[in-house]
């Protein structure tokens, strides 16, 4: 077997063989990737993919098939590997069809190599669309990886990890740990090798896995992670730019809009006063968060997921989540009931348990928004539980995600929570399953309204909306009088 030798080894436990087998079997062509590719930033019609390589210069495709042999496929434009990226590369291939599987692998200066691959199926067209996609957050490559191999077995069509990948702690102005810290987890774990390969898994860091525990902006390993992050994680666009700049970023799927939040590398100190100042997003990422609401509205999104790593359900003085930035979040809250934002569910991490909240929680602080909260972790950490009170409970533990079903025929979208328990990759139990109906969307107002005398009023306007089902006249005859149509 010719790829034997390109199986990938464990980098702490087995770098030496790493390099033997690279001599033997690739000697003649130079170059091997020292971790699993990772597929991510899925669109109708794209994809990335980032692998990191053991050298500088080799010349790397991604190669994509509708067929698992990889027969007639599409390239991506070539990237060489260099030094300053850490030897990582990042393919990107567009053009392709909606709604489609496809098969990847690596293409390394010229020679395919199948071993290094995996499979994801396109987004839909964004019209109606029912799917399912898993959540989860708060792992290890060194504890049981059952949770991650379950993950994949639900064959979601795709993965939030909401951060907390490990537990490193790293905390330099380096990036060679950071790149090592992903480089461990994906070859060293093949269960979360073969969840972020064959599944587009999409990933916002948050404390651990950023700069250490209850880190932030002020963090000396900040610029590094940031920097790091571009290299490794296949992402969606970055509208903060880079290399130093925060990682929040969006994409839609069907007609649901998701936004992913950046909540460390921008945040305050947790121990700053709770003022009007202190921020766990940062201006600019909180401008282009209310931003994207706006959009969403006057897109007549019927759903937005907002993916909150850290719990937003809190009161009191425990620590480093939305309780303590509670002048932030009632602004945030406020916010979405004044421009009338509807139909927002939030998925979130950071405390390792199962939880749901119906809505009475965000009710409770700004009367009037009534916001759904999922949690969903941990995937390999043992359990705890914090904020609250949730009103679906708690369920604190190890080998837990999300799953949500996002059922969507056109009218108004339901999403359906089911907090699983893997005991084992192949026995999995619902904690609970809750769903959520948004409300008929909103049409926009029609444009361009004219009334001319003419032989009675000839009233003219242009349909603006996707979602009206029809327009009513309604007149009065004099000033005073009622309405009728
Ligand atoms: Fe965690």
């Amino acid at each position: 077997m010719l790829h034997t030798g390109l199986q990938l080894p464990s980098p702490k436990s087995m770098r030496l063989p790493l390099l033997i087998s690279a001599t033997l079997v690739v000697a003649a062509r130079g170059q091997v990737p020292i971790a699993p590719p990772w597929c991510g930033a899925v669109t109708q019609d794209s994809v990335v993919v980032t692998v990191p390589l053991d050298q500088a210069g080799v010349t790397t495709r991604l190669v994509v098939s509708t067929m698992a042999g990889l027969a007639s496929p599409v390239f991506s434009t070539p990237v060489i590997s260099q030094a300053a990226l850490g030897n990582a590369v990042r393919l990107s291939v567009t053009g392709l069809n909606p709604n489609t599987p496809y098969f990847y692998a690596l293409e390394l200066n010229g020679i395919l190599q199948p071993a290094h691959g995996g499979k994801f199926k396109t987004f839909p067209i964004p019209a109606a669309a029912s799917f399912h996609f898993a959540f989860s957050s708060c792992g290890e490559w060194t504890n049981p990886q059952d949770a991650y191999e379950a993950v994949r077995l639900e064959n979601p069509l795709f993965f939030i990890h909401m951060g907390d990948l490990h537990y490193e702690d790293t905390n330099v102005n380096n990036p060679t740990p950071y790149r090592e810290n992903y480089t461990d987890l994906l070859a060293e774990s093949p269960e979360q090798s073969n969840l972020f390969r064959n599944v587009p898994t999409f990933y916002i860091w948050d404390d651990h896995d950023f700069s250490g525990n209850t880190s932030d902006r002020t963090s000396t390993g900040r610029t590094a992670a940031r920097q790091v992050y571009r290299e490794r994680v296949p992402h969606y666009p970055l509208p903060a730019g880079g290399p130093n700049a925060a990682i929040h970023q969006s994409f839609d799927c069907g007609r649901v809009h998701f936004i992913l939040s950046d909540l460390r590398s921008e945040r305050d100190r947790d121990s700053d006063d709770d003022d009007a100042d202190k921020s766990m997003m940062g201006d600019v990422q909180k401008q282009w968060f209310k931003d994207q609401l706006i959009a969403a509205r006057d897109a007549e999104c019927p759903m937005i997921v907002w993916m909150s790593g850290v719990p937003l359900i809190q009161k009191g003085d425990e620590r480093d989540n939305w309780g303590s930035y509670e002048t932030e979040r009632t602004e945030l809250l406020e916010f979405i009931r004044d421009q009338k934002i509807q139909n927002m569910i939030v998925i979130s991490g950071d405390m390792h348990a199962l939880a749901y909240d119906d809505g009475r929680a965000t009710e409770s602080y700004v009367a009037g928004v009534r916001i759904p909260v999922f949690h969903a972790a941990a995937l390999a950490r043992d359990g705890s539980t914090k904020g609250g009170p949730y009103s679906g409970g708690t369920s604190a533990g190890d080998g837990r995600y999300g799953i949500m079903e996002i059922s969507d025929t056109g009218g108004a979208v339901s999403a359906t929570y089911r907090g699983r328990i893997a005991s084992s990759a192949t026995s999995v139990s619902t904690w609970k399953t809750y769903t959520h109906t948004g409300e008929p969307v909103r049409p926009r107002k029609a444009k361009n309204l004219t009334a001319q005398p003419a032989n009675g009023v000839l009233i003219h306007w242009t349909d603006d909306s996707g979602v009206e089902s029809g327009f009513r006249v309604e007149r009065r005859p004099t000033g005073t009088g009622a309405w009728t149509s």
